[in-house]
C-alpha cells in the first residue's frame, strides 16, 4: 500500500497474549490477568451508572475524569493536577511517546521487558534502542548521560519479576536528560514503588494499571502521575472522552475499595511463594518475583516443551520465542486451585 507512511507499512504490529474464544474452559495464566473477580462494589457501581434502562449512556462521560482524579489524588497523595486517567496504561504510554518523541528521535527500554514501547515508537517514527540487563539486575551499558527522549523502565520487570532498587532508579533519573517513565503496572504486588521520585525529579513519570491488581483488564483503566506540566501536555493529546461512563464508575469504586485490593494481592503473593517453592523443589529455576507472575525455567531449559504440554491440558501460559527467554515460561499466578492444577500438570509432563 504505497499511500501508507513507510514506517506503518514496514511495522509488524504488537501481538498480545492469546485470548482463547472458549476462555472458560482454560486455566488462563498467560497475560498476568487477575483470576479473582474485582471488588463487588465495582459491579454495583457499574450497574448503578447504567441504570435499569441504560439511559445514562446517551450523554458523553466526564471529559476530564475529574472524580477519578480526585479519588486517585486521595489514594496516592498527589494533587489532581499531577494525575491523568487513561484507557489502560497502554494509552498513556502511547501519549507519552507522542508528547516527547518526534520522528527520528530516540526512545529506549530494557530488553527483556514490555515490547509494546517499541511498537508505539515505530508508529510515531521514533528510533528504538534497547539495553540489556547485567547479572546483578542493572541496565547494561547505560550511559552516564542518556540523551534519548524517553527511557522506559518496567519495574517490577515483566516478564522476569524483580523490581529495580529505588536508589538505582533515582540514579537513572539523574542520568536521563529526557523523561524516565517508570512503568509500575505491577507495583501493587511489590514491596516498594518509586512514586516519591515524581516529587523529586521533573523528568520522572509513573504509570499504573488497574488491569492486574484490581482485576479490571476488561474495563481498560490506567493512570499516570507526573508534574502538572507533563500532565497538561498529555491532556492535550488524549481523546477527550477517553474513559467511558462505566469505566469511570468502576474506577472510582475500585480505587476506594483498598481492603479488597489488599486481600486479593495477599492471596496472590501467598500462592506465588508456594508455587515458586514447589517448582524449585522439582529442579526449576524460578526468579524471585515482585509481580503476579513468575519466570520459571525447567531443568532441561526447554520452555516450549512445557508450554506445549500445558497447552494440550488446556492450561495457557506465556512462552516467548526470543532467544533470551525461550528456555523458560512466564506463568501468571492464578487462584490456589488453578496453580495446584498447573503444578500437577507440570509434574506429569516431567
Ligand atoms: C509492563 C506492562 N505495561 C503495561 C501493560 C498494559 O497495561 P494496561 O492493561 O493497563 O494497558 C502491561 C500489560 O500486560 C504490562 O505488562
Amino acid at each position: 500500500m504505497s499511500r501508507l507512511r513507510p514506517n506503518i507499512a514496514a511495522m509488524k504490529g504488537y501481538v498480545p497474549g492469546y485470548q482463547p474464544p472458549d476462555i472458560a474452559s482454560w486455566i488462563k495464566i498467560n497475560t498476568n490477568e487477575n483470576s479473582y473477580p474485582p471488588s463487588p462494589k465495582v459491579v454495583e457501581a457499574i450497574l448503578a451508572e447504567l441504570g435499569s434502562d441504560g439511559s445514562s449512556l446517551h450523554t458523553y462521560p466526564s471529559a476530564s475524569s475529574q472524580l477519578l482524579r480526585e479519588t486517585a489524588s486521595e489514594l496516592y497523595g498527589f494533587d489532581p493536577a499531577w494525575i491523568i486517567m487513561a484507557n489502560g496504561s497502554d494509552e498513556v504510554l502511547n501519549n507519552l511517546i507522542r508528547a516527547f518523541a518526534g520522528e527520528g528521535d530516540e526512545i529506549a527500554y530494557v530488553h527483556p521487558s514490555y515490547s509494546y514501547y517499541a511498537t508505539l515508537a515505530e508508529i510515531q517514527g521514533a528510533r528504538v534502542r534497547t539495553f540489556g540487563l547485567t547479572d546483578d539486575f542493572r541496565i547494561a551499558g547505560f550511559p552516564e548521560r542518556y540523551e534519548g527522549k524517553i527511557f522506559f523502565l518496567t519495574t517490577p520487570n515483566a516478564p522476569l519479576g524483580p523490581a529495580f532498587p529505588l536508589e538505582y532508579i533515582e540514579e537513572l533519573a539523574q542520568r536521563c536528560l529526557g523523561m524516565l517513565v517508570l512503568d509500575e503496572t505491577y507495583a501493587d504486588f511489590a514491596e516498594f514503588n518509586a512514586l516519591e521520585l515524581v516529587k523529586k525529579y521533573d523528568n520522572v513519570v509513573v504509570t499504573r494499571s488497574l488491569s492486574k491488581s484490581y482485576a479490571l483488564a476488561g474495563m481498560r483503566l490506567g493512570l499516570a502521575i507526573a508534574r502538572p506540566e507533563v500532565i497538561a501536555a498529555l491532556d492535550k493529546i488524549r481523546d477527550h472522552y477517553n474513559l467511558d461512563r462505566l469505566a469511570q464508575a468502576a474506577c472510582v469504586a475500585a480505587l476506594k475499595d483498598q481492603e479488597h485490593l489488599r486481600e486479593c494481592c495477599r492471596k496472590i503473593l501467598e500462592t506465588r511463594e508456594w508455587f515458586s517453592a514447589e517448582l524449585r523443589a522439582i529442579g526449576y529455576n524460578v526468579i524471585p518475583s515482585q509481580g503476579n507472575y513468575v519466570f520459571a525455567t525447567p531443568p532441561d531449559r526447554d520452555g516450549k516443551r512445557i508450554y506445549e504440554g500445558l497447552y494440550a491440558r488446556k492450561i495457557l501460559v506465556r512462552h516467548f520465542s526470543d532467544p533470551l527467554l525461550c528456555q523458560g515460561l512466564r506463568i501468571s499466578i492464578g487462584t490456589r486451585s488453578e496453580m495446584e492444577r498447573t503444578l500437577a500438570a507440570i509434574k506429569e509432563i516431567g
